[in-house]
């Protein structure tokens, strides 16, 4: 079993990007800069926000966070989004998902500039994504795939099966990996698919993004497979200062036996999400600020 770690992937993405950020800053004066807007406590997200405020300061890129309560009404977020968006000094725009209750999710991705949609998740993103043009690629699908390209694992003519159909992984993914010089058969299951485990066990690549802890178990893997674990669940643990663990879908201890290759959760495909993040930041900067934008 050959164990894909993130983290591997990420350090030489990091190495690149430092240098890249240093040239870009010596020939325009400023720093690629991203705008991360978080409202309400969930702690997970507040979790997630705080680990890309940190990818941030460690490639010398801006960062702007904005943190709203709870209660931040439509309009005051619309309205932040649209100052973002007139602001030249700003290249990225996120707004952390999901969001409290009462907030029209669609129409906040909308509303963001799609020339600084580095989440990739605006409508015209997505579109693009779908008939293959080019656009900034979801960060956490593009993660998967910088993972599978470093270990060359090919995907022309595989089965791939997704677990999940979220608007920010399963359906992002699916189209990647059907698309032309990915080649893969793609199959999309979901809480409502019967007989998962028939589907799954024809997998040669599994990945599952469907948020429960240890679903993926090893009788539903086709041994010699490859298992890619997008899942970061909280357990409880009271043996962990923080009083809880991560783990991902996948059942790893058990699965593990059975494979040829597994991500681990931590350190597999949620540190690529954050770099991904870095990448289409930078992407961002560097499109804004070429001279037939301005
Ligand atoms: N919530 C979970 N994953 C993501 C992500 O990739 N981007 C944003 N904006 N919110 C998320």
């Amino acid at each position: 079993m050959q164990l894909l770690t993130g983290k591997e992937v990420t350090e030489a993405v990091y190495v690149d990007l430092k240098k890249k950020t240093i040239d870009f800053i010596e020939e325009h004066g400023f720093a690629p800069t991203l705008a991360v807007i978080l409202v309400g406590n969930d702690p997970a997200s507040q979790s997630y926000v705080k680990g890309k405020k940190k990818a941030c300061i460690s490639l010398g890129f801006g960062h702007r966070d904005y943190s709203l309560p709870e209660d931040t009404s439509q309009e005051e977020l619309l309205s932040l989004v649209k100052t973002l968006n007139a602001d030249s000094s700003v290249h990225g725009i996120l707004v952390q998902l999901p969001l409290p209750k009462g907030l029209d999710e669609n129409l906040v991705i909308a509303t963001i500039d799609s020339r600084k949609d580095v989440d990739g998740f605006h409508p015209e993103t997505v579109g693009k994504l779908l008939i293959g043009l080019p656009c900034f690629v979801s960060c956490t699908p593009k993660g998967v795939l910088e993972i599978l390209d470093y270990y060359k694992i090919e995907t022309q003519g595989k089965h791939v099966v997704v677990l999940g159909r979220s608007n920010i992984v399963g359906k992002p993914m699916a189209a990647l990996l059907m698309q032309k010089g990915r080649d893969a058969t793609v199959t999309v299951c979901h809480s409502k698919t019967k007989n998962l485990k028939e589907i799954t066990k024809l997998a040669d690549i599994l990945i599952s993004a469907i948020g429960k802890p240890f679903f993926v178990t090893a009788d539903m893997v086709k041994p010699d497979s490859v298992i890619i674990d997008v899942g970061i669940n909280r357990i409880e643990d009271a043996t962990q200062k923080r009083g809880y663990r991560l783990v991902g879908d996948v059942d790893f201890e058990h699965v593990k036996e059975n494979c040829l290759a597994i991500t681990p959760v931590p350190g597999g495909v949620g540190v690529m999400t954050i770099a991904m993040l870095m990448k289409n930041t930078f992407q961002a900067a560097m499109q804004l600020s070429q001279k037939d934008n301005q």
